[in-house]
């Protein structure tokens, strides 16, 4: 085994309240892109489409975006090794909470129970005036922009656009979760998005130990890293696995 892998174990072994923070990159081997970086999102697409009072104002254009980015693209997306690993690190007792930035839903589709979704879901529509929330079926998607079959509002996906306010339960969740926390693996996040990437910070502060895993070294590496695992989280957590089972 190789020598960060055992450190890695080890430290999952002897934590008494160990957590994960993921990112965009733990799905990427499930194919869906980053929002950075050469392949990224946000290199296809205007973030403006995400902007809350720019969807308001072009519902039908905001709509077409977020349809072919979030519901076509992802739709036929599955869990990859890394969310499978996650889930089992969850099923046998080492990892007590996962919070995620993603929307995709794929750490509950690998199985995951405790994770709390940061920015949201994709997996819901939400009215911005009755707060109705709807599944996106076939029919709903086809007739664009969404309206709310109640009330006539305008649906959104249930995440949080930019200039929207992050969801508070998730966000006191996910604070605690980082105050508890004596270990964190921090997976496939760039750490550029605030307050999000404030969550290993405050659990490097109140004493916990950071694993990153990491095809590249981020603001974090530098800052609070203990352990940096460089690769593909599918592979790299897959192998902490496989560690843990020897
Ligand atoms: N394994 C591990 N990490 C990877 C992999 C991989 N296979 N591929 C890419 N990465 C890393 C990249 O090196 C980068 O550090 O994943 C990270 C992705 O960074 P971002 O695209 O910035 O995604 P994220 O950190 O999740 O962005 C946070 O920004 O746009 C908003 O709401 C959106 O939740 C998102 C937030």
């Amino acid at each position: 085994m190789e020598e960060s892998i055992r450190k890695a174990v080890e430290l999952i072994r002897a934590s008494k309240h160990a957590t994960a923070f993921t990112g965009a990159g733990i799905s990427v081997e499930s194919g869906i892109p980053t929002f950075r970086g050469d392949n990224g999102f946000w290199s296809r697409y205007d973030p403006m489409t995400l902007d809350i009072d720019y969807f308001k104002a072009n519902p039908l254009k905001s709509w077409k975006v977020i349809k072919e980015i979030f519901y076509d693209y992802f739709e036929y997306s599955k869990p990859n090794e890394a969310h499978i690993a996650l889930a089992e690190l969850e099923d046998r007792g080492f990892i007590k909470q996962l919070i995620t930035q993603n929307i995709d839903n794929l750490h509950q589709a690998a199985g995951s129970k405790k994770v709390v979704e940061f920015h949201g879901s994709s997996h819901k529509l939400v009215c911005l005036d009755c707060h109705k929330r709807i599944k996106p079926s076939e029919t709903v998607l086809n007739n664009l922009p969404v309206k709310c079959d109640s009330c006539g509002g305008l649906l959104k996906p249930d995440f949080i656009f930019f200039g929207e306010d992050i969801p508070r339960q998730a966000f006191l969740d996910s604070m605690e979760a980082a105050r508890k926390s004596d270990l964190m693996l921090v997976v496939g996040t760039s750490g550029e998005v605030v307050p999000a990437s404030q969550i290993p910070l405050l659990a490097k502060q109140t004493g916990a130990k950071i694993i990153e895993i990491n095809v590249q070294h981020t603001q974090y590496t530098e800052e609070i890293t203990d352990l940096f695992l460089e690769g593909k989280a599918s592979e790299i957590l897959k192998k902490i696995v496989d560690g843990l089972n020897a």
